[in-house]
């Protein structure tokens, strides 16, 4: 299995791309889908806008050091990576503000109309966003199980809000069929793609999107707490109204007017003033993933999935995948169901397989394109036939849960 692995990995385009992220040694890292790699040239990036841009330039890096700019100027980085134009994204805030800006916009559009309509089991930041906006009084939730969403779009709805990979199973929605159909019912449409962006080209305007936002900490590798995204439409940019009226988001923040007057273009998305070390950070991910480039990416994820089912197979491993099991269906990843899901993914991250585990009973194994190996599909494989041949994870320090899982 090894020298196989070993063979795709020396026919891998991408494989010299590890080199350029810090992956620990003895660590098979499975959750870049949560937290992307370090990229080395980031440190160095940080370093400068901390010493020279801040401690040196002080105030005068607003506008020497392009910091005024930089949430655009990121954004506009990010934007071929999801097929949008590059005045139609900007990097700003988590996905969570850019969902409440976003679905309060939408909500705007649409008078008459105040349901939001999304599924069960989507990421609970997206529900509780809808769940804030109708306390409210400003919304109202639907939810519809995945396959009766088109028959959920009535007259009522003002914005149908999904997540492209769903962040349990991986499992896709159809974006451009959604998109149609709810169009056609008289509603937007608001794309969560924090489990697509870096990882699987995604076309916004080919599927006539109204808005999308997603992570910078996954697969874009911008760091924790990195900055999100938010796209809106360039149809849309002259009849945004968001609520979060920020300075930052006023046409001539240095006016310091008293009547807010929103930017006309996506700067109005900004609410306060841009975290430019994080920004800073996201940059730099996101050159390196522009950079690999997003085919190439997606087709290495497909095929470093597409393996480790392979080896699983091999190993003799039979294990419930939740999963769609045909990868152009799926993201980034592979989820399986297992009642000791939590005590196997502890005693994997004892052997330095460092996946995840999402309650209740899954095991979550994320395919980072960018550094992973053939050889990490196969010894992970290996590993995770070894936890359940000798039954390891039931050993009591892989049974204690702890605050972050
Ligand atoms: C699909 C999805 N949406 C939103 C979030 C949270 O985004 P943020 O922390 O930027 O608000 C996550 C985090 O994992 C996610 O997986």
């Amino acid at each position: 299995m090894l020298d196989r692995a070993r063979e795709l990995d020396a026919a891998d385009p991408l494989g010299a791309y590890r080199d350029r992220f810090v992956v620990p040694e003895g660590v098979i890292y499975l959750d870049g889908n949560s937290l992307g790699c370090l990229p080395k040239a980031t440190p160095a990036a940080m370093a400068r806008a901390v010493e020279r841009e801040w401690g040196e330039g002080l105030i005068r890096s607003w506008n020497e050091a392009g910091w005024f700019g930089l949430g655009a100027r990121v954004g506009a980085k990010i934007a071929p990576l999801i097929g949008a134009q590059p005045h139609e994204v900007i990097a700003c805030d988590t996905v969570s503000a850019n969902l409440f800006k976003l679905i309060a916009a939408a909500l705007d559009m649409r008078p008459g109309r105040n349901v939001i309509l999304s599924e069960p089991g989507n990421f609970p930041t997206d529900i509780y966003m809808i769940q804030g906006l109708e306390r409210q009084g400003l919304a109202t939730q639907r939810l519809a199980p995945r396959d009766q969403i088109p028959a959920a779009l009535d007259d009522d709805v003002a914005l149908l809000m999904l997540t492209h990979a769903h962040y349990k199973s991986g499992e896709l929605f159809d974006m451009a069929a959604l998109t149609k159909a709810a169009h056609d019912a008289g509603a937007l449409v608001l794309w969560d793609l924090s489990h697509s962006t870096g990882a699987m080209p995604v076309d916004l305007n080919g599927v006539n999107a109204d808005f999308a936002t997603g992570c910078g900490y996954k697969y874009l590798c911008g760091g924790p707490g990195a900055p999100a995204f938010a796209f809106v439409a360039e149809r849309h940019l002259a009849d945004l109204k968001q609520p979060l009226t920020g300075w930052f988001g006023h046409a001539r923040p240095f006016a310091f007017s008293d009547e807010y007057e929103a930017a006309p273009g996506i700067e109005q998305l900004q609410c306060g003033t841009s975290p430019v070390l994080g920004l800073t950070a996201l940059e730099i991910g996101v050159d390196l993933i522009a950079e690999i480039g997003i085919g190439r990416l997606y087709a290495k994820s497909q095929a470093l999935s597409e393996y480790f089912l392979e080896c699983l197979s091999q190993v003799g491993i039979d294990l419930d995948l939740i999963s769609p099991p045909v990868s152009s269906e799926r993201g980034s990843q592979l989820s399986f169901r297992h009642p000791q899901a939590y005590a196997i993914c502890q005693a994997l991250i004892g052997r330095g397989v460092i996946g995840d585990f999402r309650d209740p009973d899954i095991l979550r194994l994320g395919f980072a394109p960018a550094y992973l190996r053939f050889e990490d599909m196969a010894e992970a494989a290996r590993h995770l036939a070894e936890v359940l041949g000798s039954e390891e994870w039931r050993r009591d320090e892989f049974n204690r849960r702890s605050a972050v899982t």
